[in-house]
């Protein structure tokens, strides 16, 4: 668990660091979405289907709560039963962006 915190804040302070942040593009998250996302989770609508595990993207905006900054932070770190894809900040954001477009 500390091993958790220590990483997010690890993240926080990059997060901090690194400036004004560019301008996340949803176009380029749906590129990513497809080459790293789409075996197990169904990011489009025109995906036939994912694996029965995993979210579509579509169910992951419409969550209550739903936040495309928090989504960025929590696609850096490595979470239970998923591949830890060492993604970076950019990609986190703009494929959090993706995300947030498929409701
Ligand atoms: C090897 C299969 C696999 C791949 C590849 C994968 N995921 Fe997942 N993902 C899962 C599974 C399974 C869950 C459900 C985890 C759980 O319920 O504990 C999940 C959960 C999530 C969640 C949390 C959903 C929620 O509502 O809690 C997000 C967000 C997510 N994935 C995004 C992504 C993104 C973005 C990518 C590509 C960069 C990706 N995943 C690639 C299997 C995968």
């Amino acid at each position: 668990m500390s091993r958790f915190i220590t990483a997010a804040v690890a993240v926080a302070a990059v997060a901090m660091l690194s400036g004004p942040a560019r301008a996340a593009d949803a176009e380029q998250g749906g590129v990513l979405a497809k080459r790293w996302c789409a075996a197990c989770h169904v990011v489009a609508a025109d995906q036939v289907r994912g694996s029965t595990q995993a979210p579509p993207f579509s169910e992951i905006a419409r969550k209550p709560g739903f936040d495309a900054g928090q989504l960025a932070l929590y696609l850096l770190l490595p979470h239970p039963r998923m591949p830890d894809m060492n993604i970076s900040r950019a990609e986190a954001a703009d494929l959090a962006a993706y995300i947030a477009a498929q409701h």
